[in-house]
């Protein structure tokens, strides 16, 4: 048993026939005994997985709100140290995962700025990350080259010191973690009308480079009965790969470039900026995307149990009006971020048990 739990997927797959997969032939690679060991991408989850995840971050959320409380998590970790490995800019999903770090005990550590590092001196990036597996124990990255971060788990699998490894964010591809809060966040606001299950949800903005929605349209194919829309201008419209995951899943769907229209049908919408920083030639500076705003005056055609979300940073897509609608639910998403990042921290490290155990203390 134990050597069979020891198995590394990882380690057994040449990295030439590994990156040809596409990203659900990937997804059980990250796994071990069907648990997460790395969080890679959204494809790799299941749904039992993300029911754990949201039920456990429900857990440590009640359990911090007491001394004693907050006394057992941060024991929890002590023993482990995380690198906060970020090379792109980044404020609340670097913060979440700081804050996530030392509500556990976890010590973190951080390299922001590449130029700091050795790899200055021409170190590869390859290296300079197998340098941080000698100290640490769970890497949590961003990088602008996709599937960058799979590499890393894949270089570290077949060194004799492998650790999580966990993607905050890669190029234009993925961001399940941010995939994670937001489902937590629906899971949330729907409590009280059966969960995510049969909701409408409408994603607008730059679809085609923004990686939240990447990931979380995948993750809602878990979810029966939802409907997602997608509101964007055509050259900035969802990518055909999630677009034909979504067939594959049998999900409904619809293309659109009208936000009025959608704005009295859905439950929850979604809203993203243009990701200009991966234009090429100015493409989206001749894109009107005034159409793509969501203004005070939308909030009176918005059904009253909806929410509207955002990965945030925000630009002009939200007016600042509308945050104090009760609808308009993305700070607590922030929030959110931080109770989910650690429900999978412990998970990686296979420490939901005492969670459990403490949380039916807590309140039985
Ligand atoms: C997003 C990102 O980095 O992809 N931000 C985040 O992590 N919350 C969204 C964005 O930058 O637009």
């Amino acid at each position: 048993m134990a050597k069979l739990y020891r198995d590394n997927p990882l380690r057994k797959i040449a990295w030439e026939d590994f990156h040809t997969l596409d990203a659900a032939e990937k997804g059980p690679f990250f796994l071990r005994e069907g648990r997460p060991y790395h969080a890679l991408n959204a494809q790799q989850f299941t749904r039992p997985i993300l029911d754990g995840l949201c039920n456990l971050a429900t857990q440590v959320r009640r359990i911090a709100k007491t001394r004693g409380g907050v006394l057992f998590l941060q024991d929890l970790l002590c023993e482990k140290r995380a690198m906060l490995y970020f090379a792109q800019p980044s404020t609340r999903t670097f913060l979440s995962f700081y804050a996530a770090c030392q509500l556990l005990g976890l010590n973190p550590a951080e390299v922001r700025d590449t130029t700091t590092s050795s790899e200055i001196k021409g170190e590869s990036p390859e290296d300079s990350i197998r340098t941080f597996s000698s100290f640490f124990d769970i890497i949590i990255m961003r990088h602008p080259a996709g599937g960058f971060a799979e590499r890393i788990a894949w270089l570290l699998s077949n060194t004799d010191r492998p650790v999580p490894v966990v993607n905050a964010g890669s190029g234009k591809d993925q961001h399940p973690t941010q995939a994670l809060l937001d489902i937590y966040t629906l899971q949330r606001s729907f409590e009280k009308r059966e969960g995510i299950e049969r909701k409408k949800i409408a994603f607008v903005g730059d679809l085609a480079r923004g990686r939240t929605v990447r990931s979380l349209a995948w993750l809602l194919t878990l979810y029966p009965g939802v409907k997602q829309y997608f509101v964007a201008p055509p050259s900035l419209q969802i990518g055909p790969d999630i677009l034909a995951a979504l067939d594959r899943a049998g999900m409904a769907y619809e293309l659109s470039s009208d936000l009025q229209a959608v704005i009295p049908e859905a439950d929850a919408i979604y809203m993203t900026r243009i990701q200009d920083e991966w234009d090429t030639a100015h493409e989206s500076r001749d894109v009107d995307t005034n159409r793509f705003h969501f203004r005070v005056a939308d909030l009176a055609r918005l059904r009253p149990d909806a929410v509207i979300m955002h990965p945030l940073p925000r630009r002009r897509e939200i007016e600042p009006g509308v945050d104090g609608d009760p609808r308009a639910v993305y700070w607590r998403q922030v929030r959110n971020g931080m109770w989910i990042r650690a429900a999978l921290i412990l998970t990686l490290f296979e420490r939901e048990r005492e969670i459990e155990r403490y949380y039916q203390d807590l309140t039985s």
